[in-house]
């Protein structure tokens, strides 16, 4: 039976996770197209604490209230991920079926900080492979997704040497653990804490940010991925070889609209743009846990209720990997 009524995080005003209140709302009415997962686990990311915080690269916030509201949010729950059972099919629905265990992501729809999820069968949703827990596959999707959609752009061959900027967060260790099943030389920036744990998932060199200029590494990188924005193109340009290609994961809205002119007259390709989830986009990364490239991290698990409180742990900016909320 499904309840009138649902448990959802409700984003109350825009600033520090106390805004994130718990609270009743109407279960999602699902059309025709539609699926309604009932959640059993999300993921907590750093794009839901960006938006909460307003805290975004610079440039970005105007943008950013555009979307989600200057003083009252427009999204009221917040996000992407979801894992969980169709308990509800619409009439024109053919592809799933009720009890089907599936993952995937409501993208801009966000909303799935929510005990029931809506989605349309055609969108970001596949079914959760065999083997794999919803918890498990809810940590991969949002950096699982975007390593997968900056390596797409980036190519990477056998033997090339790539830089990733802080690879111990969730779209960090998702680049380190496909890259070095492509057989690069990873170079992984990261605090010491985390230097034995992305040994451990295929990084050949480790580098403290808290210790070292990151502007003097030697010798050149075929690739540097930034995902943090605390490496700008700019003043890192030498240490890419000549023909070196950078992914601007997270940057200033400056260096985002310099990056067509920048790859127009320099020699160096700037990578940039937005990962969104896709229905294909999931199979690939499902492909990528089937093979053993991608695997989970998860570092805390939260029940829902202290979903307030796993924000506050996201806002400090040093999880490993990935935060998963359960219901
Ligand atoms: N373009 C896109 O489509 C796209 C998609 C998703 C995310 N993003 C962006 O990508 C960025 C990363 O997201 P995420 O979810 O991976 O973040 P995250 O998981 O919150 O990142 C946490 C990690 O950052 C590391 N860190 C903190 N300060 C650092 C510093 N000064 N230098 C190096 N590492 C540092 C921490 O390692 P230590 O504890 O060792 O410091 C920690 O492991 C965000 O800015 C997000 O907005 C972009």
């Amino acid at each position: 039976m499904i309840p009138k009524s649902m448990k959802a995080a409700v984003l109350t005003a825009f600033g520090a996770p106390e805004v994130v209140k718990i609270a009743s709302r109407p279960a999602p009415k699902i059309s025709g197209n539609q699926v309604l997962v009932r959640n059993i686990a999300t993921s907590l990311n750093s794009g839901d604490v960006r938006i909460r915080s307003k805290n975004v690269p610079k440039g970005f916030k105007f943008l950013l209230s555009l979307v989600f509201g200057f003083k009252k949010p427009r999204k009221e729950v917040l996000g992407t991920v979801f894992a969980g059972e169709i308990v509800k099919t619409g009439a024109d629905v053919t592809s799933f079926s009720v009890g089907d265990l599936v993952f995937g992501s409501t993208e801009m729809g966000m909303a799935t900080h929510a005990e029931y999820v809506a989605i349309k069968d055609s969108k970001a949703i596949a079914p959760i492979p065999s083997g794999i827990s919803p918890s498990d596959i809810a940590s991969l999707v949002f950096g699982g997704s975007t390593a997968v959609y900056f390596l797409d752009k980036l190519k990477i061959e056998k033997g090339e040497r790539i830089l990733i900027n802080a690879a111990a967060g969730s779209v960090g260790i998702a680049l380190v653990q496909i890259a070095a099943v492509l057989g690069a030389e990873v170079t992984a920036v990261a605090s010491a804490k985390n230097h034995a744990f992305l040994r451990a998932n295929g990084s050949t060199h480790t580098v403290d940010y808290t210790t070292t200029d990151l502007t003097k590494l030697a010798p050149k990188f075929d690739v540097i991925a930034d995902c943090l924005g605390t490496m700008p193109y700019k003043r890192h340009r030498h240490l890419l070889t000549k023909t070196g290609r950078f992914a601007l994961i997270s940057g200033t809205m400056g260096e985002t609209l310099a990056a067509p002119f920048r790859n127009l007259f320099g020699s160096h390709a700037i990578i940039g743009g937005t990962s969104l989830a896709t229905k294909k986009g999931l199979l690939e990364l499902v492909k990528l846990i089937e093979d053993g490239t991608l695997r989970p991290v998860v570092d805390k698990e939260y029940p829902f209720k202290k979903i307030t409180e796993a924000h506050g742990y996201v806002d400090r900016g040093h999880k490993r990997g990935n935060v998963v909320i359960t219901f």
